[in-house]
């Protein structure tokens, strides 16, 4: 679906609202309505299941946002966590150097794809691509123009040189895309942590971060959990919390805001087992997405190119939004960085005696980060379909329906009485509520002719519709409608809880 009917739709159902919206909004800030925060809890309660309840040697926390500031210092964050920035002395608007010579890449891209397509029509079944682009001289130009970006800019962010950038920008004739000037400013790093001040001491000394990673309260917690737990390497740590980032350029929607949710597993493993644990949660993670029914095609991984300055190997699980793939998910082996920091800056030893081994180390640890808000706009985006379906009648309509997995559908179902000025239908449709409610998360609806009730609940994604007629007041059954194949059945009353729950469990991803 078109990414700007999908924005509307999270609003005009409830799933997201623009921050402070009545006074404008804040950019990059995003509230979540009564249906997207049940459908946020689901992610969050699928995520944490199946890293804690499935693994017993998996552990949950639940850390503060607020941390010593020396933890900043040791996780390289002060000193590394920056993005190169550069203004428009024209527009005054201000960009991320690398995102404006990606956009220079993408633009030539768009034009080589357009000959693509192009010469596939011309040579229909017999289209070869990959030779085609490899002996077509435009092409070949173009590519080598891509090339040459790309490459030096990841020489140049590698070697932290912004004079090099800014010299790259102007060597590729970049404008800016707002006011078409090529005025620039230098390029300079610009750290992406949020401060803040302690209320009682003044000064560099009360100056505080709001944490722009979850995993930190994991790392300086290693030692406490896993004396407290008795768990044996190796093992993980879990958790779920806000992160904020003062991002340069925050942008489509809720894939990239200033504040935002992560789910974060610390995995530690004895120093050498490294890669084999890697591997391992690479395809755990992989696996987690396609339970879901994510086409396979929509998922990828992408190994990073420029390495965090704490990893010794890193990979995207890559996700296709409406905008093309982006990064969903990051699986990081981490080394013995972030805890050896701790223990040299705190001064406190964070190493664990291998009984097997018999000896000391400061273990290894294997990351897997994925965002929430991202989570929710990978599955809203790949759920939200217009189709075409036969209405009352048999005539053709289009309906919106949100096809998610019913185990994170934010109503589970709908209760509708057939027709809203007989009593005892409505007093019959109450009482199914009544019983149902206890068990699953269901929306009682009277309002309108049934086939609009039935197409509100196919646009928030309801996977079932229990409709109470005149036959339930006979023989205690209703139709229970499936969103997906519209089929309609009837099931008796005291079925229904059973039959819903069963079917839109998070267990059943399992
Ligand atoms: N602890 C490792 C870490 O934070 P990251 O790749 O910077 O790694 C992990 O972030 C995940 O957090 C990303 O894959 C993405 O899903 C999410 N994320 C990062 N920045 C975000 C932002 N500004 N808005 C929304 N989600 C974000």
């Amino acid at each position: 679906m078109d990414f700007k009917k999908l924005v509307s739709h999270c609003k005009e159902y409830g799933f997201i609202f623009q921050s402070s919206e009545i006074y404008d909004g804040l950019s990059a800030a995003y509230d979540y309505g009564p249906l997207g925060s049940e459908l946020k809890n689901n992610i969050k309660q699928y995520w944490w299941k199946s890293m804690v309840q499935m693994h017993k040697n998996i552990v949950g926390i639940d850390a503060s946002i607020f941390m010593h500031p020396k933890t900043w210092k040791a996780s390289g964050h002060v000193d590394a966590f920056n993005d190169p920035l550069i203004d428009n002395k024209d527009s005054k608007k201000r960009y991320r150097a690398d995102q404006l010579i990606e956009g220079y890449a993408e633009k030539i891209e768009a034009k080589i794809l357009k000959d693509v397509v192009k010469a596939q029509k011309r040579f229909g079944d017999d289209f070869d691509e990959a030779q085609f682009r490899s002996t077509n001289n435009r092409i070949i130009e173009r590519q080598a123009k891509i090339d040459h970006a790309i490459n030096t800019m990841n020489k140049l962010l590698g070697d932290g040189d912004m004079e090099g950038l800014k010299n790259l920008i102007d060597e590729l004739e970049i404008a800016c895309p707002d006011s078409g000037s090529r005025n620039w400013t230098e390029v300079r790093q610009f750290n992406l942590m949020f401060s803040t001040q302690l209320g009682n001491i003044a000064g560099e000394e009360g100056k505080l971060y709001l944490r722009p990673e979850t995993a930190q309260g994991i790392f300086v917690n290693f030692l406490n959990v896993q004396k407290s737990t008795r768990q044996k390497i190796p093992f993980g740590i879990a958790q779920i919390g806000k992160a904020f980032r003062n991002e340069i350029v925050a942008r489509q929607f809720i894939f990239r805001m200033r504040e935002f949710e992560q789910m974060e597993m610390q995995f530690f493993v004895r120093p050498g087992e490294e890669m084999k644990w890697y591997d391992y949660w690479k395809q755990t993670r992989l696996d987690w997405h396609k339970a879901l029914g994510t086409p396979a095609e929509n998922l990828r991984f992408h190994d990073h190119d420029n390495l965090a300055h704490y990893a010794n190997a890193a990979v995207d699980i890559e996700f296709k939004f409406p905008f093309g793939f982006r990064e969903l998910e990051g699986i990081h082996s981490r080394t013995d960085f972030d805890l050896s920091s701790h223990q040299e800056l705190s001064g406190k030893k964070l190493q664990y005696f291998d009984p097997e081994l018999n000896k000391n180390y400061v273990p290894y640890v294997v990351e897997t980060s994925i965002g929430c808000d991202r989570m929710f706009l990978a599955q809203v985006g790949q759920s939200l379909q217009e189709e075409t379906v036969p209405d009352a009648s048999g005539n053709d309509s289009t309906r919106t329906v949100m096809k998610l997995h019913p185990a994170l559908s934010p109503v589970k179902a709908a209760i509708l009485p057939l027709v809203k000025n007989k009593e005892e239908l409505v007093k019959a449709a109450t009482d199914v509520f009544d019983k149902v409610k206890p068990h699953v998360l269901c929306q009682y609806d009277e309002k309108d002719a049934i086939g609009r009730r039935y197409r509100r609940q196919d646009a928030i994604g309801t996977p079932y519709s229990i409709t109470i007629d005149f036959e339930t007041l006979e023989n205690n059954t209703v139709t229970i409608r499936d969103r997906d194949t519209l089929e309609q059945r009837r099931i008796g009353i005291d079925e229904i809880a059973k039959e819903v729950s069963d079917k839109t469990n998070i267990n059943s991803l399992f």
